[in-house]
């Protein structure tokens, strides 16, 4: 990939409607999709969303030019996007945002229609794998082969009946158990074997996201299950020339970690502990309260401050820190999470300080404008013929995905700059390294 010709990407128009498939008609998605479909009759903004609101800068500061993102790059519109998914409960997507209680009633009686008309395909669901719901809306014939062609056979015909030409799927289903890359994860051949064998080492996630590499569809991941973060998949995807991202949405109290820890590092402030405790009371709050599930959370929510701060270059800063993360089931809060933080922080001459941070924030408030920008541009990507993983978006996770041997950019605003010198890339447009002498000579 040649940097320094900055010739412009070619990028196919985005002609015609963009399905969105989704493996999860819960809180996240419908709050996405009546969002969407709100935003679109005028009662609602977009906040939240980069590939709605944001602004990109280009040139010199001095050139005074700002488009909006969405004016940059050729994204698909509001309008052209379709919905389909899949959920191991019958409810449709009004019924289901109705019991999420996300959103107010009165807003989602008023895209109603939309709604309801998404009804969920039958799911590929293995109880070892979520072990707090009992669905029964399942595809229950033949091998784990059977069901990722029955998912295929899904896919194709929702193209199909919706006449989309593009489409891109996107995992907004419960967290899975955690479980590490076996042997059936290493190739493609030993995976398709697996499916073939219904290898319990593969989980309902992974046949989603083989069904829709097979397909031809970009695939991000919204949990933090192992998903397609496997070798098997991700060398599918850079075969078959298929865009992928994940994992695990950075929505709240991972963003605020994102933000706080890079400028306690910047100046230069130690760190003792930082203790995170969670209360919430949707279905994923009692998801994970199974141990299995919360451990692939934990996971994901741990790996963020060492990535940062970096221990081992700064031991006197952040040699020893104690990191603890708890999330408890709370049934009364409903999706409106409380999330707090007390970190214990050291300044000159180690004299300690305290900060506390109580997050009332609403998970899928947060996360469904992540869910729109995560589909809009990686749609964007497939058209621009990028292939296989999608570092640029790391912006939007929790445990972003990479290339083996490099360790992820957790730092929200490396992540920030690199998403959008990726956009200013693709369009030809010098790279903006913040060095700036020019404006001194
Ligand atoms: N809301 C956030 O801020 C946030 C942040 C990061 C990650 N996430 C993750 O996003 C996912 C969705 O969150 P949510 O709040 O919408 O949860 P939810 O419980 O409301 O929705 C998940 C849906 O997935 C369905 N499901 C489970 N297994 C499935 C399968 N194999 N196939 C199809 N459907 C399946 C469930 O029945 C449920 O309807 C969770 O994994 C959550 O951990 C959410």
């Amino acid at each position: 990939m040649n940097l320094s010709t900055q010739q412009p990407v070619k990028i196919a128009p985005p002609e015609g409607k963009l399905g969105v498939l989704i493996p999860g008609i819960g809180a996240v998605s419908t709050t996405f999709i009546a969002g969407v479909e709100a935003i679109k009759r005028g009662i609602g903004l977009p906040v939240g969303s980069l590939t709605q609101l944001a602004t990109i800068r280009l040139g010199k500061r001095t050139d005074n030019r700002s488009p909006l993102i969405k004016e940059f790059v050729p994204l698909a519109g509001l309008n052209d996007l379709v919905y389909g998914g899949w959920d191991i409960f019958e409810d449709n997507a009004y019924e289901a945002a109705k019991k999420a209680q996300v959103l107010e009633s009165s807003l989602i009686e008023k895209v109603k229609e939309p709604l309801s008309a998404i009804k969920p395909m039958k799911a590929v669901f293995e109880q070892e794998y979520v072990k707090r719901l009992h669905g029964t809306h399942l595809k229950t014939e033949g091998s784990k082969m059977d069901k990722a062609q029955a998912l295929m056979d899904d896919i194709a015909r929702f193209k199909k009946e919706t006449g989309c030409n593009r489409t891109v799927m996107i995992w907004c289903g419960s967290t899975e158990v955690f479980h590490r890359p076996a042997e059936v994860h290493q190739t493609v051949a030993a995976f398709e074997e697996g499916l073939r064998k219904s290898d319990p080492e593969i989980a309902p996630s992974q046949i989603y996201a083989y069904a829709s590499l097979m397909s031809g569809v970009p695939f991000a991941n919204g949990a933090p299950n192992l998903t397609h973060d496997i070798p098997a998949l991700l060398d599918l995807a850079r075969e078959r020339q298929i865009p992928v991202c994940g994992k695990d949405f950075k929505t709240g109290q991972t963003f605020m970690k994102t933000l706080l820890s890079p400028g306690l590092k910047a100046r230069m402030l130690g760190l003792n502990g930082w203790f995170s405790t969670n209360i919430l009371g949707n279905r994923d709050g009692e998801v994970l309260d199974d141990p299995g599930s919360f451990r692939s959370k934990e996971e994901t929510k741990l790996s963020v401050l060492d990535t940062i701060l970096q221990p081992q270059l700064y031991p006197d800063l952040y040699g020893k820190f104690f990191h603890a993360v708890r999330i408890n089931y709370y049934p009364p809060r409903g999706d409106a999470k409380e999330g707090w933080d007390n970190i214990d922080i050291f300044g000159w001459l180690g004299y300690p300080m305290q900060i506390k941070v109580d997050f009332l924030c609403r998970d899928s408030i947060l996360a469904a404008p992540l869910v729109l920008d995560l589909v809009l541009f990686l749609d964007l990507a497939q058209r621009a013929g990028m292939k296989g993983i999608q570092e640029w978006l790391s912006f939007y996770f929790k445990a972003p995905m990479t290339a083996p041997g490099l360790y992820p950019e957790h730092d929200i605003f490396i992540q920030l700059m690199k998403l959008k010198n990726t956009l200013r890339w693709m369009r030809g447009e010098d790279l903006i390294t913040h060095l700036g002498l020019e404006y001194y000579d």
